[in-house]
């Protein structure tokens, strides 16, 4: 069936509108401070949010990826960036915002996995998007490669070593050869426009 013709004429408003409203040409965007007031909230900064929440009907796992840090720390964090590159070779990526505090950790690290994370892992991922939190308190670990740390009860995990670092505005795109990767076949945890889902 084809689309209702109410649908239709929402569509070419949208189609308008986003073609008037959402063009975005000027650079560097200015970071959004979640404290700002709607009222102080500018035109620029705007347009970015309404950038990332058109991006957020991308729908997407979550991750969680791993490594050890500069002081053989265990480091960590949530990223919905993940993405498969090739089978042969096996490469996978993700990005990471260059305003992280475990930024210059993870771009000094040869090594990093992947965890794509369970529908039982929302507190997980809550968790290792939280900056300053103690991501690893109670988490038992093993030691995978090079001594990242492997999280329990993932869905698919993917260790990798560091293949190619790639500038990418204000994130760094990092391209990961998988070395070695279990598949568990749970249900995964799913994000759509800023909120959990399960399929
Ligand atoms: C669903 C979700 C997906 C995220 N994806 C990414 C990502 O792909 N790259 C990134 O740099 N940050 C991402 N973040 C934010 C980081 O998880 C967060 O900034 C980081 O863990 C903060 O900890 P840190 O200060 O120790 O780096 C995501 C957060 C959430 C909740």
């Amino acid at each position: 069936m084809g689309i209702q013709p109410i649908m239709r004429a929402a569509l070419s408003v949208h189609n308008l509108y986003a073609q008037q409203h959402y063009s975005l040409k000027e650079t560097p965007y200015p970071k959004i401070m979640s404290t700002q007031k709607p009222e102080q909230i500018s035109g620029k900064d705007q347009q970015i949010i309404d950038f990332r929440n058109a991006l957020g009907s991308f729908t997407t796992g979550i991750t969680i990826v791993t490594a050890v840090g500069r002081d053989g720390q265990k480091i960590g964090m949530t990223a919905n960036s993940f993405n498969s590159v090739s089978l042969d070779p096996a490469l996978v990526l993700w990005s990471i915002a260059k305003d992280s505090s475990c930024f210059e950790d993870f771009m000094a690290a040869k090594s990093f996995a992947i965890h794509i994370l369970s529908d039982e892992q929302q507190e997980l991922s809550n968790r290792f998007a939280k900056s300053g939190a103690d991501k690893f308190a109670d988490v038992e670990c093993l030691e995978g490669l090079s001594g990242v740390p492997i999280l329990p009860h993932y869905s698919a995990c993917f260790q990798c070593s560091l293949e190619h670092q790639y500038e990418g505005g204000d994130h760094i795109i990092l391209v990961g050869k998988v070395l070695e990767f279990v598949d568990n076949g749970h249900n995964p945890l799913v994000f759509y426009r800023g909120q959990y889902s399960a399929i």
